[in-house]
């Protein structure tokens, strides 16, 4: 065989076993069709023990579906307007916090960076992919956490761990800090309590996947898991929902 034609047949075996390759990556959910991401919301309270204890417990199961879930959080509380809240508790922008201003203000810089690193934002301002966002908004929340619930919902935590995730900046007009100190982050705290009140989230730490409660972590306990409540049975159900949705 002469040395141009054994090259010949060398580079084209590697072009055709890239392209296969690259080709069944593509085809392998769904063809030309771009795949739908299922909804998995956490309806939470930033400085509740279940909370943390929930999203600690995910961890392993958004590393491995990631890709697979419109990840959101929603938080609890209650309206000052609406009567339920005890007398003497303070509140911020009109919502009360069960665990105090100090959680409202939790749940506003987790709200901010959700916020901030939204899909149809995540790629013109960051250049991030969908998923790569996501999976920084979860980093923070578990960067929050891991400094124990005293210190989630000081301005001082965040900016640590906006640093650490590498995260949007606290600085600036359009920064994190203008955003949880400002309007934009009370009015997203009413809007997601608001949400969460019309999901019928009560107890944190809810787990919804398509809307529906798969799971709830109450009072050191887990509740209402009838599909389980191990990382492989949060990967199961959410990987069948996924399949269903993409009529596999
Ligand atoms: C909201 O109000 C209800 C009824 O008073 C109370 O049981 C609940 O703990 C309150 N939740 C928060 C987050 O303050």
């Amino acid at each position: 065989m002469s040395p141009l034609l054994l090259t010949t047949l060398l580079f084209i075996l590697l072009v055709s076993s890239v392209t296969s390759t690259r080709w069944q990556q593509h085809q392998q959910p769904l063809g030309e069709l771009a795949a739908q991401r299922v909804d998995l919301t956490l309806g939470v309270m930033s400085r509740c023990p279940d909370a943390v204890f929930t999203e600690t417990a995910l961890d392993s199961v958004i590393e491995r579906v990631n890709d697979k879930v419109r990840l959101r959080f929603e938080y609890i509380g209650n309206f000052t307007d609406s009567s339920q809240h005890d007398v003497g508790v303070t509140e911020v922008g009109g919502v009360v916090c069960k665990h105090g201003d100090q959680e409202c203000h939790g749940n506003i810089h987790q709200l901010c960076v959700q916020h901030a690193l939204r899909p149809s934002r995540a790629g013109k301002d960051y250049d991030l992919s969908p998923s790569a966002a996501q999976r920084k908004v979860w980093d923070f929340v578990q960067c929050q956490n891991y400094d124990g619930l005293a210190q989630i919902g000081t301005d001082a935590l965040a900016k640590q761990c906006l640093g650490l995730v590498k995260g949007p900046k606290w600085e600036g007009e359009d920064g994190i800090g203008a955003c949880a100190n400002g309007d934009e982050g009370r009015a997203l705290l009413r809007d997601s309590v608001q949400v969460s009140k019309k999901r019928g989230i009560i107890k944190s730490a809810t787990i919804q996947l398509e809307g529906k409660t798969i799971c709830v972590r109450d009072g050191g306990e887990w509740k209402e898991c009838p599909g389980g409540h191990e990382t492989r049975d949060f990967v199961r159900q959410i990987e069948e929902a996924w399949r269903r949705k993409n009529g596999q």
